[in-house]
């Protein structure tokens, strides 16, 4: 991977994306063995800085780094002296002064990763900023994708729910349609950007009309701690009108693979019996996004990409 940071799959060609789905079954494999572990990154540094809570994607990038034997650190803002005031460049400035390698960051403002980007020479990954974008997972949904239903190329994909707050959205879509998957998004017109369009999706708020023949569905958490300007009918209204529910579900394929990214709201975007339905996958998310993570980690520290049963030798040196 010819680049210092990832900040987004927006800026990412095709085949960067391929190179990294392709790398991310290798380390699949690490992960599936009882010993998870490669000494790839020995003697690098990691610093995961997370100024919004996060169980998933602080956890899961902290077991890549082990699993790549990488030295890491974990900062979280409450902890920290941005309670004392201290700015985000002059926290990342003393961080870098430490020798850090690399800097995951995530952060409630869009750009703050592309901020720190520019001040220091520690190359940086977005783990998710603001409404803008998640990149890793958008990686790591692809690679479950693309792990249950093969190319992703004429996939139709349907992401249901509030898109104008969903960082997450925003990934999959910019990845997804690189890609040539055939993507749909459903939800409230207040919760659906305008131009959402223009990144090449096709929008409604009828999820029956866009769950007709989908191969996947990625329900989208409501994100109640950003919902300040009353786009959103109460939560019970929502479960009505937009919920997942196995009656909606009856219009997509039979095999409809279900995704969500997590935390889960039961009972609000996904009903409870599509949570525990057999066609889900969303533990099996969960578990690749630390595939993703030590493939992204491993091509920015310049390793070539592998896609072949060459794979372990390439990432075992
Ligand atoms: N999917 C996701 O970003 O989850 P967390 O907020 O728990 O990291």
């Amino acid at each position: 991977m010819m680049r210092k940071d990832l900040l987004g799959l927006e800026e990412l060609e095709a085949q960067e994306i391929l190179d990294i789905l392709d790398t991310a079954e290798a380390f699949r494999e690490v992960i599936d063995r009882p010993i998870k572990k490669v000494p790839t990154l020995r003697g690098k540094t990691v610093a995961n800085l997370f100024y919004e809570p996060s169980t998933r994607t602080r956890i899961s990038f902290e077991l890549a780094e082990k699993r790549l034997s990488a030295d890491s650190f974990s900062f979280s803002k409450a902890t920290s002296s941005v309670v004392k005031g201290e700015t985000l460049k002059d926290t990342v400035k003393n961080i870098e002064a430490m020798m850090v390698d690399f800097v995951v960051v995530r952060h409630g403002a869009s750009g703050a990763p592309h901020f720190i980007a520019k001040n220091i020479a520690a190359s940086v990954i977005n783990a998710g900023d603001g409404q803008h974008e998640h990149p890793t997972q958008g990686l790591l949904d692809m690679f479950t994708m693309r792990r249950v239903k093969g190319d992703l190329a004429g996939l139709k994909v349907v992401i249901v729910g509030d898109v104008t707050h969903s960082r997450v959205a925003r990934s999959n879509i910019w990845g997804l349609t690189k890609l040539g998957a055939d993507v749909h998004v459903a939800g409230p017109t207040t919760l659906t950007p305008r131009e959402i369009e223009k990144m090449g999706v096709t929008t409604t708020w009828k999820v029956e009309e866009a769950l007709e023949g989908a191969d996947v569905v990625n329900v989208l958490r409501i994100q109640k701690e950003r919902q300040d300007a009353n786009l959103l009918p109460s939560l019970r209204e929502y479960a009505i009108h937009f919920g997942v529910t196995q009656e909606r579900l009856k219009r997509a394929k039979s095999d409809v693979v279900i995704m969500h990214p997590g935390p889960m709201n039961r009972g609000v975007e996904i009903a409870q019996d599509v949570a525990e339905d057999e066609r889900n996958v969303i533990l099996e998310q969960v578990t690749n996004g630390v595939a993703a993570r030590m493939a992204v980690l491993y091509l920015l520290n310049g390793g070539k990409p592998v896609s072949s049963e060459k794979a372990m030798e390439a990432v075992e040196v």
